[in-house]
């Protein structure tokens, strides 16, 4: 069954896969649309095709816990994990529930002007003229800035948390990441306890109050882990959302033209870019609670499931042209965010901050252009993030 409609497919997540993961997904979606492969936590399987995917996130068989891999009588008395990103109905029905009352759209509406702000005070750090990293100058800091005033961290400790971050994102060794999950853990919890004391109008004093209301409630590990959660999902996305869409633009400049001269587009070219080159490439794991059958394979029960989200939004079965970068196309029902109960919390403030983020560097470099080959860039080595290593450009004056 399985290994036989693998033979010829491509490997994933080696050599030339970084740099253009997407002939090998179009490969797999054609040939083995459910495929058995090795990432380094061990043996998984990805799904690739758009439709199967989107059924796959609303599919209970295919579980969060991670507890699922175990064998029956060793479950029991595994931890369970605190984060809502992991964990499935109705614990993570409870945490989702708490969490969206402070995470209001009007809530995320009101930061439009400050995400605008904040892209303008960094932008008038970039030198006027000359050639930059924008991933390190621009990408990176502006979601880390964001999700840092939303949740109440100090900017003096900044600097700090991003590095644990990316630890804890990146392919770094287990103990390096355990290690950093930990201080981060541990400063929450610290600062949690100063936002009791004295709480402030941010999303962190929000999430304390509602684990200081009566009736239902946040523990405190629960309300440390939603912090690193919204923490990390909050700035290691929407970095390589707007540092794929300006590759993008820059190594099509028809694309950028259109978008230059009808600020209109903006909106809908956020979502292409989400669509295009899915700054999450395959969506946190799920595990398979019994044998589950899609497209013709049976995936046994205990599996590790990738749903490949760069893959699917690719598919040109429901997008024609679909590896066309085309910033006027209705690229709505991309599943860049997910889809079912844990789609992205933050979408709609990835989505202002996308939009900020670009129009602002536009406006005010209207000559910008890469500063290397596009072959020469290096991606980063994560089987779930997708994103650029540094993008360096030529300002080219104000
Ligand atoms: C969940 C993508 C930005 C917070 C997700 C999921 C995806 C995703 C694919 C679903 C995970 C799954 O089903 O396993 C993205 C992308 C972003 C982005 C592409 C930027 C372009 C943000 C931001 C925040 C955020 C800015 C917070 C401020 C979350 C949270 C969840 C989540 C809390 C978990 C929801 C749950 O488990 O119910 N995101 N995200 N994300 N995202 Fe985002």
């Amino acid at each position: 069954m399985t290994e036989t409609a693998t033979t010829g497919t491509p490997e994933l997540f080696d050599g030339e896969f970084w740099n253009d993961p997407y002939p090998a997904y179009a490969a797999l979606r054609d040939a083995a649309p459910v495929r058995r492969i090795d990432i380094p936590g061990g043996p998984a399987w990805i799904v690739t095709r758009y439709d199967d995917v989107r059924a796959a996130f609303t599919d209970p068989r295919l579980a969060k816990d991670w507890r699922w891999t175990l064998p029956p009588e060793q479950r029991a008395d595994a931890p369970a994990t605190p984060m809502m990103i992991l964990m499935d109905p109705p614990d993570h029905t409870r945490l989702r529930k708490l969490v969206s009352r402070p995470f209001t759209a009007r809530r995320m509406a009101e930061l439009r002007p400050r995400v605008e702000e904040i892209a303008a005070d960094l932008l008038a750090d970039l030198p006027a003229d000359g050639t930059v990293d924008l991933m390190a100058h621009y990408a990176f800091l502006l979601p880390v800035r964001v999700i840092c005033e939303l949740l109440g961290v100090p900017a003096e400790d900044r600097d700090e948390f991003s590095a644990w971050s990316a630890t804890m994102v990146d392919d770094a060794p287990q103990d390096a990441k355990t290690a950093a999950s930990q201080k981060m853990s541990a400063y929450l919890g610290e600062l949690a306890g100063r936002k009791a004391a004295h709480p402030g109008d941010d999303l962190l004093s929000a999430l304390v109050a509602v684990s200081e209301d009566d009736g239902d409630r946040l523990s405190g590990e629960e309300l440390v882990a939603m912090g690193v959660l919204l923490l990390i999902a909050g700035h290691e996305t929407t970095v390589n959302l707007i540092g794929n869409a300006l590759l993008g633009l820059l190594t099509h400049p028809d694309q950028l033209e259109l978008l230059r001269n009808d600020p209109d587009l903006g909106k809908g070219a956020v979502e292409e870019f989400l669509r295009w080159d899915s700054p999450v490439g395959n969506a946190p794991v799920r595990f398979t609670t019994e044998d589950v059958e899609i497209a013709g394979t049976t995936i046994p029960g205990g599996s590790v499931v990738m749903l490949g989200l760069g893959a699917a939004n690719r598919d040109p079965a429901r997008f024609p042209h679909a590896d066309r970068l085309d910033v006027t196309r209705d690229a709505s029902g991309h599943v860049a965010f997910g889809h079912g109960l844990h789609f992205c919390l933050g979408a709609q403030l990835a989505r202002i901050e996308g939009d900020v983020a670009l129009r602002a560097l536009l406006d005010r470099y209207p000559s910008l252009t890469l500063a290397a080959d596009p072959d020469d860039l290096v991606y980063r080595h994560s089987t779930l993030i997708r994103g650029l290593r540094e993008l360096p450009v030529t300002l080219g004056g104000v």
